[in-house]
């Protein structure tokens, strides 16, 4: 494919290696082993109501995975039959509070919940399984989510573009702030320009955010009530823009699909930013503190990493930033002298 030149918008071989790379971590039954063993503590200090298996350490290999066996069926077993499991809306809801949990507050979830990873066991709880692909998220990735998400789940349109601002990156933004330093006396059309972005990412934010709340509430089409739907959409207005969103949302976003499948099949109206609201109320306090935590610190400056090493990395980077800087002034001058004109 890439010497006919057929496939043009990815290059095929990185698609394959990528492949390659899942498959072989997939595969690895230690890690799978670890990562159950890491959500299971998770859910069980924390005190939710699900289940995940435990795995027998002395009886697992890179080759054999060893774990308890959970009574009980997988949600694809209820989806194809068009059935609702007993006690359906709170085990979703605890469901839902738990992969939220473990995104914004503990940095470690599983991502790839879908039917058939999900059962709801003889006891009518719920269960996780296969934790093949469980990931982590980086402080500064979780706060920036979670900003957004409580601004949205809240209606607060505001607080969700300053959030949605803070999560993307928005060079125009940049090359703005950079021109306004320059060039002082243009500050009044740079103003403009920048009040006009505002208004547009805002317009396209609060149509997303009230449609999706409306649908909740008083019901609508399928697409109108999907979270994945609407994080699609903000990816297309993102694009619009020229913003770049960072890949643990699009993560993020690929983790929901699976209550787009319980929301499109299984209950319809399920109030979805309801219930991500009252997780928010729920836990405040966790909140709180994530906002609290500061940024991690690049590799090179964590102390046990060598000080020789460290100088140089430090003054690679600051290099970096200096020639970002005289890049973002010669936009910053393209722009004003498309102004001169
Ligand atoms: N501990 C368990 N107890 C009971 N059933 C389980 C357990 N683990 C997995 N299963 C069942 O076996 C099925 C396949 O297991 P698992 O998802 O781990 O394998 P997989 O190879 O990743 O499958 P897929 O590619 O379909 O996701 C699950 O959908 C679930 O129904
Ligand atoms: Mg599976």
């Amino acid at each position: 494919m890439k010497r006919t030149n057929v496939v043009r918008v990815v290059d095929p071989l990185k698609v394959v290696q990528e492949f390659v790379r899942w498959t072989e971590r997939e595969l690895d039954y230690l890690r799978e082993a670890e990562h159950l063993s890491k959500l299971r503590d998770q859910a069980v200090r924390h005190g939710f109501n699900i289940k995940i298996p435990k795995v027998y350490s002395d009886l697992t290999t890179r080759k054999i995975l060893v774990m308890e066996f959970i009574e009980g069926e997988n949600l694809k077993w209820y989806y194809l039959r068009d059935e609702m499991p007993p006690g359906a809306t709170e085990l979703f809801k605890e469901g839902i509070f738990f992969e939220l949990y473990s995104y914004l507050f503990k940095g470690f979830f599983h991502a790839d919940p879908h039917p058939a990873n999900l059962l709801i066991t003889d006891e009518g709880g719920l269960a996780f399984v296969d934790a093949g692909i469980a990931l982590e998220v980086k402080i500064s990735d979780r706060k920036k989510m979670a900003k957004f998400l409580e601004a949205v789940v809240r209606e607060n349109v505001t607080d969700a573009v300053a959030a949605f601002l803070e999560m993307a990156n928005a060079p125009i933004l940049k090359i703005l702030k950079e021109a306004r330093e320059a060039y002082p006396r243009y500050w009044m059309k740079i103003q403009l320009m920048k009040t006009i972005f505002l208004k547009k990412v805002k317009t396209g934010l609060s149509d997303v955010i009230e449609r999706w709340h409306k649908a909740a509430r008083e019901g609508g089409s399928i697409e109108e009530k999907s979270p994945m739907h609407k994080f699609m959409q903000l990816f297309q207005l993102a694009d619009r823009a020229g913003i770049k969103m960072p890949e643990s949302s699009v993560l993020f976003a690929r983790t929901f699909l699976t209550i787009d499948v319980i929301v499109l099949e299984l209950i319809p109206d399920l109030n979805i930013p309801a219930i991500i609201n009252e997780f928010f109320e729920k836990y405040k306090a966790e909140f709180a503190k994530l906002l609290e935590i500061p940024d991690e610190v690049p590799f090179y400056m964590e102390p046990e990493f060598d000080s020789e090493w460290s100088e140089i990395f430090q003054s690679t980077h600051s290099e970096i930033k200096r020639r970002e800087k005289e890049l973002l002034m010669e936009n910053a001058s393209a722009i004003m002298e498309t102004f001169e004109i």
